[in-house]
């Protein structure tokens, strides 16, 4: 029973998947820990020296509320030669959670309906009841591409919004361009926006990822710095859409000045630098070790070979992915439940942001417990 004093929203929401996890990891000794969400590089030197350049020169107040100007004339350029939107509508937010936190209290009203692709990033799912929104789950599963005719039949009149999140935590797919093109034209025939939650963006193996955002101008398009850099604590992240989303903007950027105020102001200027910074030499790395990950695992495990991000989504070799995980666990290998992240529990999730020595030792206990 909730206190009688919380807020009935608060029992809209549920942590338990995750807590329960990590109360189970509590008594691991030097586990083999592949729940982690972010990258196992440190920020590179010259983008701290950037955070600390700003700091020492004062840029220690709050910014404009939609984010510091030089940054945001940044990331227009960026987005005009990327994806060749013209004089983009930009928002600095506190990471990519602070922009879905914007996005979702300017859009959804009780009762509206978002639908989105199973399995999903957790925070969609949890602030979309907090709002009193509707989830409408969509299968992905087995293959988890985007299941674009799932998408079309659970299209209604209260639907508000269709997320894409490519790569996808926690499946690691990169939806081709045909698959969102496919999304672009049902988007478009009932006149709905679509998110474009790009924050893996930049961990891409098999060469660049589509964007939506290119392809259908009605996308909401978020990004970050939390992964690429491995800023994940200076909250960094921006929205951005095109003149036919601009009333959208507007309201994020109103409810920002009334929530978070603005993005970390240092952090914005180092933001600058990081655009420019080249981190392909780490992508690189990280395909090794995704190579490395599927090598391990296949012929055991059945997996999607994920072609980006830094995750991989495994089917339970026996039982729920409940029961698996609790045996992983019990062998010093930490993994998340697929439940975590779906309405099913059949899959677990890897984070292979470890060492090449760790995804071996991991892999080689997860193989044992499958055996076993
Ligand atoms: C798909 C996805 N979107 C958004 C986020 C939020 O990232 P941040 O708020 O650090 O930018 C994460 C973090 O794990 C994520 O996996």
């Amino acid at each position: 029973m909730k206190p009688n004093y919380l807020a009935d929203r608060t029992a809209m929401i549920d942590a338990s998947g995750i807590r329960k996890v990590f109360a189970l990891a509590a008594e691991m000794d030097n586990p083999v820990n592949f729940s982690i969400g972010q990258p196992d590089f440190d920020v590179p030197d010259a983008l701290k020296q950037e955070a600390i350049k700003a700091i020492e020169t004062g840029f220690n107040r709050y910014s404009q509320t939609a984010g510091d100007e030089a940054l945001k004339v940044k990331i227009r350029s960026m987005l005009q030669q990327e994806i060749q939107w013209n004089d983009a509508g930009v928002l600095v937010t506190s990471g990519v959670s602070g922009g879905l936190l914007l996005a979702f209290m300017a859009l959804i009203d009780p009762g509206d309906e978002v639908i989105l692709p199973d399995p999903y990033f957790v925070i969609y799912k949890h602030l979309i009841n907090l709002l009193g929104g509707r989830c409408v789950f969509v299968d992905s599963y087995p293959d988890f591409r985007l299941p674009v005719e799932g998408i079309r039949r659970s299209i209604t009149e209260r639907t508000k919004l269709i997320i894409a999140n490519s790569p996808c935590n926690p499946t690691g797919m990169v939806y081709a361009r045909e698959e969102l093109e496919a999304l672009a034209r049902v988007a478009s025939e009932h006149d709905l926006i679509v998110m474009s939650d790009e924050i893996y963006g930049q961990f891409c193996y098999d060469g660049a990822y589509p964007s939506m955002a290119q392809l259908y101008d009605k996308t909401l398009l978020l990004r970050g710095f939390s992964k690429a850099y491995a800023m994940t604590g200076w909250r960094l992240g921006y929205a951005a859409v095109q003149d036919c989303l601009q009333p959208l903007l507007e309201e994020m950027i109103k409810i920002q000045q009334y929530t978070f105020v603005c993005a970390p102001a240092p952090f914005q200027k180092a933001a600058i630098a990081a655009l420019d910074y080249d981190i392909s030499d780490l992508v690189a790395i990280y395909r090794t070790k995704r190579d490395l990950l599927v090598t391990e695992l296949s012929g055991t495990f059945d997996l999607a070979t994920p072609g980006g991000a830094f995750y991989a989504f495994v089917k339970s070799p026996q039982g729920s992915a409940t029961e698996f995980v609790k045996k992983a666990i019990a062998n010093n290998v930490l993994v998340i439940p697929g439940n975590v992240f779906s309405e099913q529990d059949t899959h677990f999730r890897i984070s292979y942001a470890a060492t090449e020595a760790e995804i071996k030792r991991g892999c080689d206990l997860l193989r044992a417990c499958a055996r076993s």
